[in-house]
């Protein structure tokens, strides 16, 4: 059985291949969007780095999918970053950019990039976490909870930047925090759990065979293990939802025949 460790919210559905993942997180994102707007707000969503979420931002940047959003009541930030140039090819806000955001009606005022041009990461965790308090309002008492999160897992458990062994110490009001790991090709800015588990709705992509082994151990854990960092991710009033694809899902599907929520090419409803 699939844990929810221990909420019920916790989903995970499974798609034939990469394409038919990106389509279900690119349809998410719009009803997510959509759920935002119509309540007369604004949607706050965090993009996730790395190689997987880019196909569904491709496919966010098409039709009829662009044409679904009311991009002016969209904000975009990163739930993390590689502290290198953005027009580096190492830059989150650079796969971003090019997959999504240049074919979007969106000004940028509107996409908060985490800063790596500070003089350190750690000035930069600094700046982001004040922007993020300024554009949520905690001064005026509100929370800084995403409306939606796009998460990525590591082979080694990791998602965001928040790493086995090198969890950065989150007081109740960091936000956001530097992470410098040796034999990192460069230091990290990323969202701490803090904000991750604030939000409403967190959806993590995993594709791919060489994700098998993470994705089983992650899925199967009866408890929050610091050893597998996604499994922190347990947002304490919003939901999880796991998109996954076969491949990804080698090892679950076959322990869990049949009682794992399944879609085929076309996506998953619900
Ligand atoms: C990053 C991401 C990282 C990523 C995972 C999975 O900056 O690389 O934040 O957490 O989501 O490493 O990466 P892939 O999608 O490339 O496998």
């Amino acid at each position: 059985m699939i844990h929810a460790f221990p909420l019920p919210e916790a989903r995970l559905l499974i798609f034939d291949d990469p394409e038919a993942l990106a389509r279900e997180a690119a349809r998410r994102f719009v009803a997510g969007a959509s759920r935002a707007v119509d309540g007369g707000g604004v949607f706050r969503v965090a993009l996730s780095g790395g190689r997987t979420p880019l196909e569904a931002y491709r496919v966010l940047a098409s039709d009829p999918f662009r044409y679904s959003i009311h991009w002016p009541s969209v904000e975009l930030f990163w739930g993390d970053e590689r502290f290198v140039p953005h027009d580096h090819p190492d830059s989150n806000y650079r796969a971003a950019r090019e997959a999504l955001l240049g074919a979007l009606p969106i000004q940028a005022a509107q996409v908060h990039p985490i800063p790596t041009d500070t003089v350190s990461p750690q000035a930069a965790a600094v700046a982001y976490q004040d922007r993020l308090r300024r554009l949520f309002g905690v001064e005026e008492g509100r929370p800084v909870r995403f409306d939606q999160v796009l998460l990525g897992l590591g082979e080694d458990g990791h998602t965001a930047s928040l790493f086995p062994g090198a969890l950065p110490e989150a007081a109740p009001e960091t936000l956001v925090a530097a992470v410098e790991r040796p034999g990192d090709a460069c230091p990290r800015v990323t969202l701490t759990l803090n904000v991750l588990n604030a939000a409403r709705e967190v959806i993590f992509l995993v594709s791919g065979e060489a994700k098998a082994a993470v994705l089983e151990r992650v899925l199967r854990t009866s408890r929050p293990d610091p050893a597998l960092p996604a499994t922190l991710v347990q947002p304490t009033r919003g939901k999880v939802i796991w998109l996954v694809d076969r491949a990804a899902a080698g090892r679950v599907e076959a322990a869990d025949e049949g009682r794992v929520r399944q879609f085929p090419a076309g996506g998953g409803k619900g």
